[in-house]
């Protein structure tokens, strides 16, 4: 493997605890990736402290200083190419995307959303997994398009859904499994083997998927 590193920019909201776990891999040697930036639309995310730390750059765009959608994507597209990346990862993003900003990133720019795609797209998927009494839930990585939660699927990780599950435990089950599949997926895309065909499709080591990389965890819970 050659020991060119790939240029990423994180885009986050909230916590990071994804984003985290792509610091730590990259820390370790385990993903040949350099962070140069991490985006919040938010000033208050915890996630840029975690960025801090590990001495990455941090740059605040806050969505409530643009009067519209258009606007904010446009100022957040010239944020981002500051740093040419060659891969946008959304780690808890949590702003609808215009279609010119997709357009611009097509076929590099990945997200992790918990659930296990195309069930349960949008907000509150834990609760609304226990409220349809779903089986099983999870987390899908996917290659994002101009539809919400629709690009597509590179990988999942299912997890059961316990009876008398709180919406909360069954987020941590999930997120567990997030922090497992997301820097995978990373990799493949940083190590070339991961990308967007012209087909729309998600081509794993020249080969079109036509169903996601499973990576339940050894251990069902
Ligand atoms: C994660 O569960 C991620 O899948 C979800 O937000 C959480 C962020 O947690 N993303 C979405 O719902 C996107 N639609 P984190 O800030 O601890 O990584």
């Amino acid at each position: 493997m050659p020991p060119n590193k790939l240029p990423i920019v994180i885009l986050i909201s909230g916590i990071g605890s994804n984003l985290q776990t792509i610091i730590d891999a990259a820390t370790r040697g385990e993903l040949p990736v350099e962070i140069r930036a991490v985006i919040s639309n938010r000033p208050g995310a915890k996630g840029l402290q975690r960025a801090a730390d590990a001495g990455i750059a941090t740059e605040v765009l806050d969505h409530k200083t643009f009067t519209s959608r258009e606007d904010y994507d446009r100022a957040l597209i010239t944020l981002i190419d500051r740093f040419e990346p060659g891969l946008v990862v959304l780690a808890g993003f949590m702003r609808l995307l215009t279609d010119a900003f997709t357009t611009h990133y097509a076929g590099r720019i990945l997200n992790i959303h918990p659930s296990l795609l195309p069930e349960f797209k949008g907000l509150h998927t834990h609760r609304r997994a226990i409220e349809e009494s779903a089986g099983e839930h999870g987390a899908s990585v996917h290659f994002v398009t101009a539809e919400l939660d629709g690009g597509p699927v590179v990988s999942q990780a299912r997890v059961p859904v316990h009876a008398g599950d709180s919406p909360e435990q069954l987020a941590a089950r999930v997120l567990e499994q997030e922090h497992r599949i997301y820097p995978e997926a990373i990799r493949w895309f940083a190590e070339g083997r991961l990308r967007l065909g012209e087909d729309g499709r998600a081509w794993l080591d020249g080969r079109p998927l036509d169903e996601p990389v499973t990576l339940d965890s050894a251990a069902d819970q």
